[in-house]
């Protein structure tokens, strides 16, 4: 017996758009058919003038948990997730203690039990834990995280000698290290200038962090990529100067993928003066051309995919008139969906890039592809019902992350999440959070490890969802 049935909806993935009713069976999808011809379900959804998309895959959010959940834990931040439509996030490693050790990951696979979307976990490659590298792939870590510069949680970066070890050493495992490339040494000795200086002002956060922090450290770390066959990915990136040595590396064949986040697509050095130090995150939001170029990137495919680097903190935190005592980043897991909608609504770019930037390369970067990143037979029911035409206002009070002090406040939206299927239950429906699904989140590893969906059946779906259907 068929569990659900979504009806009436427009089924949208990264290269089709098809009127189509989809069921879901033990958490998959088990068919996709013209309206109406499905049959009987336990539950039948009525989602007329919906767009159904795969569930948007978070590579980067900082769920704070162990050690500062006066920011966050992981049941608000997989609520935020749930409510943005994101069905499955990827978390940072600069908890306390940080996740630098198989027995600090498996202290936060504990606290990830609350979670209500899916998740991986990233283990850290630091200065100090070259040799738990091993120790954290056996335990299952989902991917690495490397802080080539300094950020929240002041870990240590690695010397580029550490690196090439770290590298070396997790190659052979196949996960990807995702990098915040931005070189240490360049910025603690700008920042020590300007604040001798007495230099303060939020602007100097810029000064801080030129573009060539980035510049440089995507560069390097591209090379050792190349040279050690170690996967990476450039997290956040901010400004036109990195996507040269971004794209001169895939030219090479380096894997290497990169994302972006909204803040460097809506913002730019025009609203520090309106935000103060709200809008302080590393690295930093930089100048319109940067905004320019990235949208570019985006759509050219030189930058795979968007994410948030989801980093709440208090409002006490957020609020300084020293720029460099004001904590760095901000929430975002529940409004990059809203936001990048409105772009698409505003016919910027199509849904069905969309899919691709905010699901289907994420999946396939990061091993979830043929499971998650698409609607198809098979795949898992990690599914978000959009209203294209829903029109909202960001506010702090809405968000249902623990620290909400945010740079969009008060920003108009059209086109919203007002369903998010986690393996086909619910937990968001109707812009409402569904309760009682701490726990339904499951850790990828699990789904990384499932044997591949029924080949035969996937080319079903797409012989429909191309229109092909009865034609083979
Ligand atoms: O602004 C940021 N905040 N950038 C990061 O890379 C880390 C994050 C945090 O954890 O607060
Ligand atoms: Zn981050």
């Amino acid at each position: 017996m068929t569990d659900l049935i979504l009806k009436g909806g427009t089924v949208v993935n990264e290269t089709s758009r098809d009127l189509a009713d989809v069921a879901i069976t033990d958490g998959r999808i088990s068919a996709i058919g013209a309206p109406g011809s499905l049959g009987e379900a336990a539950e039948v959804v009525d989602v007329t003038r919906m767009h159904l998309i795969p569930g948007a895959i978070d590579m980067h959010v900082h769920f704070r948990e162990p050690g500062y959940t006066h920011k966050e834990d992981w049941e608000t931040g997989t609520r935020a997730a749930a409510m943005g439509g994101v069905t499955t996030v990827f978390e940072m490693p600069n908890t306390h203690p940080p996740t630098r050790s198989a027995s600090e990951f498996r202290q936060k696979q504990d606290c990830a039990k609350k979670a209500c979307v899916d998740f991986g976990v990233y283990g850290l490659l630091a200065e100090d834990n070259i040799e738990e590298l091993p120790g954290l792939i056996d335990a299952g870590v989902n991917a690495f995280k490397c802080f080539m510069g300094n950020t929240f949680g002041n870990l240590p970066s690695p010397s580029t000698g550490a690196m090439l070890e770290g590298f070396e050493i997790i190659a052979g495992s196949g996960l990807r290290i995702s990098l915040h490339a931005e070189t240490a040494s360049i910025m603690a000795w700008r920042q020590r200038k300007l604040e001798a200086a007495g230099l303060n002002d939020p602007l100097y956060h810029i000064a801080a962090r030129p573009e060539v922090v980035a510049i440089e450290a995507v560069a390097r770390a591209a090379i050792l990529s190349e040279w050690t066959g170690a996967r990476i990915h450039v997290l956040h990136i901010s400004s036109a100067g990195e996507l040269r040595p971004l794209a001169e590396a895939k030219a090479r064949g380096v894997d290497i993928t990169g994302e972006t986040c909204p803040c460097y697509l809506f913002l730019n050095s025009g609203d520090y003066d309106r935000l103060g130090s709200v809008i302080r995150v590393n690295p930093p939001v930089r100048e319109a051309r940067d905004s320019a170029a990235i949208w570019d990137a985006l759509q050219s495919g030189v930058v795979d995919m968007i994410a948030t680097d989801h980093a709440p903190h208090t409002p006490e935190e957020k609020t300084n008139d020293i720029i460099w005592k004001a904590d760095c980043g901000f929430p975002g897991v529940e409004t990059q969906m809203p936001l990048m909608l409105t772009e698409v609504a505003a016919g910027r770019m199509t849904l069905e890039h969309y899919v691709r930037i905010s699901s289907a390369n994420p999946a396939r970067a990061f091993g979830m592809w043929p499971h998650k990143g698409r609607i198809a037979v098979g795949a898992l029911a990690d599914i978000t019902a959009v209203d294209m035409a829903r029109e909202e206002v960001i506010a702090a009070s809405r968000l249902h992350s623990r620290g909400k002090v945010t740079p969009f406040e008060g920003r108009k939206t059209v086109g919203a999440p007002v369903h998010t299927l986690v393996r086909g239950a619910f937990v968001q429906r109707d812009r409402q959070i569904v309760e009682g699904m701490a726990g339904h989140g499951r850790q990828v590893t699990d789904i990384q490890a499932m044997p591949a969906p029924n080949p035969q059946n996937v080319d079903q779906s797409l012989a429909y969802l191309l229109g092909t259907e009865g034609t083979t």
